[in-house]
């Protein structure tokens, strides 16, 4: 009979930077379940890949001094280095610079266009660059993006549109009647609310300002928005639209597609919206994680606050690594994590319970049996309650992972680990050792314990890919007759294997010690500040295009609503200007009142935030933030710097 099929998704990773900690939560969570799938005997597809177009990338890489695909190239090694760190291993891993992909998108773009579901029109709003998303004034918060809180900035252009509200009913009677569509609940009451019910406005899916993207096939001074390119990929990956379909015939639709909460609205809105309007089934259900916060704050760059999973696996090893992401975070609740939770969790879990209980169990069978795991004799009163959890645990196990719980399973797990250890403290196998009448008991503790080790090693396997090969080793076991899932009862290990002690699976930290290696780790990247790299070479007559000139502060004040801006008033020689300048966030507008700065006197006028502003103030910036350039001694407004 052919294996039924299982097919899951990461959403594409941003290949902007590298990955942190928050990242690799939602692959090891989604490696995890394909794993646990695999044990069960699935035909799994685990997709995963990189997000590579739009303008936020194009700036990157300009500002990196590299062409955009030189750039994104550089970044997915790095990307799929990591995934191989973490033992997370995929399926298939698609970018959106694939030509396969580009064509596709192409295809879906021209369809849509072509049945009128996909219109020419103009587009006004706001734009935020940074999410690559457009808001309605309405849907602003506090006039900044209702995603990540920075400004937005107010674009007119022409595009084309997706007519999501012909879409809306459809949606909302689908959501509601499949309720184990959007999950976890909060996040599917949120896009009925938030979202849907308050109507749907067709989406801008083109762009002309920038060309980093997949061209419009009709139109190719436009590029297709990248959510619209990059949601494409789900069945894209699997052939859809090429020559060869097979693998979207045989997966699709997808079973899960996992995410965190801040990109379920475009999981669960316009990608069925575009499915609907292709006349393809929609995913089986959309899953939103929390966050994992550092310290109870979003982790970001700009924060500078980024956990790099690297050099943790590096001192650690990934499976702590694996362990700590799955175990920390309730699924669907945001998590935190800071390097004393860390240490501590990996101490008292991994050290205490797991390590402890193999180290005693292989010692024990060494000292009492010369290491031979011996066949179970007499009962002890404290057996069938070991045992009686060890047979259920299996069923948690399945029922946590089959709703994509992987906290709750390895809770499941340590349950039995504990118990295991409190086994030992009941049946005091050192006590049963001194009378020679107590062996039949002595001889059943061990091999108790001994096989809640195997057993447990097999439930640990999708969470944990290398720790239970190392449990079996000491116990004198074959990984690859253990690895079944369905041998995860009791009773099935096989007596009068060889125990070998090994070194402590996982040695116990000192916590001191560890935190100081963190800060230590901090300031070597505190002492590597990256020089951004130099612009294109221009000549001096290009150079002395650029007027800039000292000019005396004389007022300074916050623009209402906009957190990084102040207007200045300054004289250049007699003349009076208004200049913008972002600079609120470093700068009290009174620190700058009275001062001399400098800057570019004939730069084109420009409106923000409705203000003319009539040239640009110099400034450098660093990790520490931003300082304005000002002469070294006072000159006369208006004079001339180059
Ligand atoms: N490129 C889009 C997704 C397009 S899918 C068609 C994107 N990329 S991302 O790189 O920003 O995010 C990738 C994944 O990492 C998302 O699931 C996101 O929620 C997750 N995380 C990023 N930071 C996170 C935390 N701090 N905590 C948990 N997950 C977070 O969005």
């Amino acid at each position: 009979m052919a294996k039924p099929t299982y097919y899951l998704t990461t959403p594409l990773y941003y290949t902007s930077g590298r990955l942190h900690i928050g990242h690799a939560y939602t692959s090891v969570i989604a490696d995890a379940i394909a794993r646990y799938k695999r044990l069960r005997g699935y035909d799994v597809c685990l997709l995963t890949g990189t997000d590579e177009h739009g303008q936020k990338i194009q700036r990157t890489a300009e500002a990196a001094g590299k062409q955009p695909q030189e750039f994104v190239d550089g970044l997915v090694a790095t990307i799929k280095d990591l995934w191989q760190l973490l033992d997370v291993e995929y399926d298939v891993f698609i970018r959106t610079t694939a030509e396969h992909h580009e064509r596709a998108v192409q295809g879906i773009f021209e369809k849509l266009y072509k049945q009128g579901d996909i219109y020419k029109s103009e587009y006004q709003g706001w734009y935020c660059e940074p999410c690559e998303s457009f808001f309605t004034e309405r849907q602003l918060k506090d006039g900044k993006c209702p995603d990540c809180g920075r400004e937005v900035q107010w674009l007119k252009e022409e595009s084309y549109f997706f007519k999501l509200s012909k879409y809306q009913d459809r949606l909302l009677k689908y959501i509601e009647e499949h309720p184990e569509f959007i999950q976890p609940v909060s996040r599917r009451n949120e896009m009925i609310n938030t979202f849907i019910k308050p109507g749907l406005e067709d989406l801008c899916v083109s762009r002309t300002t920038f060309d980093w993207g997949v061209k419009v096939p009709f139109d190719p001074k436009h590029v297709v928005y990248v959510w619209l390119d990059a949601l494409s990929n789900y069945i894209t990956a699997l052939g859809y639209g090429s020559d060869d379909d097979s693998a979207f015939r045989r997966y699709w639709p997808a079973d899960v597609h996992l995410m965190g909460k801040e990109i379920v609205r475009f999981h669960a809105i316009i990608w069925p919206i575009i499915l609907m309007a292709l006349d393809l089934p929609l995913p089986k259900q959309v899953f939103g994680h929390g966050w994992l916060l550092f310290d109870d704050d979003k982790m970001s760059k700009s924060k500078g606050n980024v956990v790099d999973p690297v050099p943790l696996v590096a001192r650690y090893g990934s499976d702590a690594l694996r362990y700590y992401l799955l175990r920390e975070i309730a699924f669907g609740a945001d998590g935190n994590f800071t390097p004393e939770l860390f240490i501590t969790r990996l101490n008292a879990d991994l050290a205490n319970d797991l390590g402890n209980l193999l180290s005693r169990t292989v010692a024990m069978i060494e000292k009492y049996f010369a290491g031979q795991i011996p066949a179970p004799g007499e009962a002890t009163d404290f057996d069938a309650s070991l045992l009686e959890l060890a047979y259920t645990t299996k069923d948690q196990v399945e029922q946590a992972m089959d709703n994509l719980r992987p906290q709750v399973a390895l809770e499941a797990i340590w349950q039995l680990v504990k118990r295991a250890n409190k086994y030992i403290d009941e049946t005091m196998p050192w006590v049963l050792a001194k009378e020679e009448a107590k062996r039949g008991q002595l001889a059943t503790v061990l091999y108790n314990l001994a096989d809640v080790l195997r057993l447990t090693a097999i439930l640990l396997q999708p969470f944990m890919p290398r720790t239970p090969q190392r449990i079996w080793e000491q116990l004198g076991l074959v990984a690859s007759q253990e690895a079944q899932w369905e041998q995860a009862v009791p009773g099935r290990l096989a007596a009068g294997q060889q125990v070998k002690k090994g070194e402590a699976i996982f040695p116990r930290l000192d916590l001191k010690a560890e935190l100081a290696a963190w800060e230590e780790e901090g300031q070597k990247e505190e002492a590597k500040p990256l020089t951004p790299p130099l612009a294109e070479e221009v000549d001096i007559d290009y150079f002395s295009k650029v007027d800039l000139r000292v000019v005396n502060v004389l007022a300074a004040e916050r623009v209402p609503k906009a957190d990084r801006l102040l207007k200045l008033q300054v004289a250049l020689g007699p003349e009076r200007r208004t200049i913008v300048a972002g600079i609120a966030q470093h700068y009290e507008p009174e620190e700058l009142v009275g001062k001399q700065v400098v800057i570019v006197a004939n730069l084109k006028p420009a409106k923000i935030r409705g203000i003319e502003s009539q040239g640009m103030v110099l400034a450098a910036s660093d990790e520490k933030g931003l300082a304005v350039l000002t002469p070294q001694r006072p000159v006369e407004a208006g004079s001339k710097a180059k």
